[in-house]
């Protein structure tokens, strides 16, 4: 049993430390900021949204609990933070939808509107992928570093938070 349990930590530590590795660490969006998120994002019914490595999922959920007409979904690689935004859904009886996967090889055609909060260095290998997928009129908004080379519609910083940016395709 002992090495069971063993064996099952070895390989939630080792998919945490392969999504560090692929796109950056776990860091959760400060809940202080989930209101401003929300409100840069003005979903409208019927829209998509999808939060590229959604960590324990706390973004997804307060979206999906503000825009209950909004299909809401996280993609995330780490197995642990996978399984933990899955776990609070379903305590929180909340609507948003977990995927396990590797955001690069997620399409992203079908969506209104995008979250993340990776690492500077993802967003510059990231880009042409948004850049190729996203249809027309398509939202970004990433948390903390701006994506190099793009435009922010909006810059929305708030004194002791962290910076906020907005695109628009
Ligand atoms: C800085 S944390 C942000 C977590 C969450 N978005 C939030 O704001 O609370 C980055 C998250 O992205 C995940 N991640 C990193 N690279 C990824 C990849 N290539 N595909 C999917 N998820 C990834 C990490 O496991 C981690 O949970």
């Amino acid at each position: 049993m002992f090495y069971i349990f063993l064996a099952i930590g070895m390989i939630l530590l080792l998919s945490l430390a392969y999504a560090a590795a692929s796109g950056a660490p776990w860091v959760p969006t400060k809940k202080a900021d989930l209101e401003r998120i929300h409100n840069l994002l003005k979903l409208k019914n019927g829209e998509k949204f999808v939060e590229l490595g959604c960590g324990n999922g706390r973004v997804c959920r307060h979206v999906a609990t503000k825009n209950p007409g909004v299909d809401v979904k996280g993609v995330e690689l780490s197995l642990l933070q996978y399984l933990v935004a899955v776990g609070q859904a379903v305590a929180t009886r909340s609507r948003a939808r977990y995927r396990f996967g590797n955001v690069f090889s997620h399409k992203l055609g079908e969506y209104d509107a995008i979250y993340m909060f990776l690492m500077p260095e993802t967003y510059e290998k990231i880009e042409p992928k948004l850049k190729a997928e996203l249809r027309p009129g398509t939202r970004v908004l990433s948390y903390v570093w701006p994506i190099p080379g793009w435009e922010p519609e909006t810059v929305s910083k708030k004194e002791g938070q962290l910076d906020l940016y907005l695109y628009k395709i």
